[in-house]
């Protein structure tokens, strides 16, 4: 009788299995969740806002089994065994912001939403994203700070977040991103130190140059120049002040002492013998 019951189960449990072949039925509800409010979030220049990302496929069935293996039906997703890896967006006139949300695409690898209207902060969240090799989020209106944060992201190669608007120091903790081989805030809002752990290198040779930094009126140091400070200014106009009251005093001092000589020679040129030179006597040479 219970023998019965345990193998009816048994047979259940195997027919479950088999009828729900793990592809389409693994869909991963962290995968789910990230995207679909991606798709609410971001809007289309082109499109007129409200959620319409112009997206090809981004369909709420699509996005809620976005994986099959190793292929996804959404533009710019691929996935890797049942999950999202890779989301690849560059240029597509996206505006919006980019919702926390994205870090429940926990097995992200590669994150490239460049070249769009994308606007508002960096989450901080995406701190989660623990596998994230690529950050690509440059040429867009982002603001605010640098999430140091990031500096979770032990495995992050690529960090590029140049030509946006954000503002705020750049985080000395991601000078400990020891896989970094690619590093561009240029063209930001940014202000304060260069971190010296992404400038120099052990060796003093410069892990990334200058080119990495420009275009931020705020940021100073090596590989940029020191910070020009208004305490130095100051002092240049009060020497340039000095210098220039001293330089009229010598001057004013010299035309005294040649118009002295000059009434000195013709008295004497008028007093022929005499007392000559007896002027001439009291004044040195010159
Ligand atoms: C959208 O889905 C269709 C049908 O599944 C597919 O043929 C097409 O390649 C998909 N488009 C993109 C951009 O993946
Ligand atoms: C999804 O992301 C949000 C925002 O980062 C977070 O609060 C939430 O805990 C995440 N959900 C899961 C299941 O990880
Ligand atoms: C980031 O994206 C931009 C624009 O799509 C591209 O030009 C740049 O090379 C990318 N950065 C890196 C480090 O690959
Ligand atoms: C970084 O390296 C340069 C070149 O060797 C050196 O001039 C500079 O002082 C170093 N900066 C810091 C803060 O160590
Ligand atoms: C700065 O580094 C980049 C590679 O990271 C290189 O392409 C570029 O030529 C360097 N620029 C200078 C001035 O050294």
């Amino acid at each position: 009788m219970s023998r019965h019951r345990h193998r009816l189960a048994a047979v259940l449990v195997l027919l479950l299995v088999l009828l729900c072949p793990p592809p389409p039925c693994a869909a991963d509800p962290d995968d789910e969740r990230c995207l679909s409010h991606l798709h609410e979030s971001f809007t289309s220049a082109s499109a007129g806002g409200g959620g319409a990302t112009g997206l090809l496929n981004w369909t709420k069935p699509a996005i809620s089994a976005p994986c099959e293996g190793f292929t996804s039906r959404l533009q710019g997703v691929t996935c890797n065994n049942g999950r999202v890896y890779k989301l690849s967006l560059p240029g597509l006139a996206l505006g919006g912001a980019i919702p926390p949300e994205l870090s429940n695409c926990t097995n992200l690898q590669t994150l490239d939403l460049s070249a769009n209207a994308l606007s508002g902060a960096i989450p901080p969240q995406l701190s989660g994203l623990l596998n994230l090799a690529v950050l690509n989020l440059s040429a867009n209106a982002l603001d605010g700070a640098i999430p140091r944060d990031l500096a979770a992201c032990a495995y992050l190669n690529v960090i590029d977040l140049h030509a946006n608007r954000l503002t705020g120091p750049i985080p000395d903790e991601l000078g400990l991103l020891v896989r970094l081989s690619a590093f561009d805030v240029s063209y930001n809002r940014l202000s304060g130190p260069v971190p010296v752990l992404l400038a120099n290198r052990t060796g003093g040779a410069p892990r990334f140059n200058a080119s990495s930094f420009v275009g931020n009126k705020g940021l100073y140091g090596y590989p940029l120049p020191p910070r020009r400070t208004r305490g130095l200014s100051v002092l240049a106009i009060v020497g340039i002040g000095l210098g220039s009251g001293l330089l009229s005093l010598v001057l004013s001092f010299s035309a005294v002492c040649l118009w002295l000589r000059a009434t000195d020679r013709t008295a004497s040129a008028t007093t022929p013998g005499g007392d000559e030179g007896k002027i001439s006597h009291l004044m040195p040479d010159y």
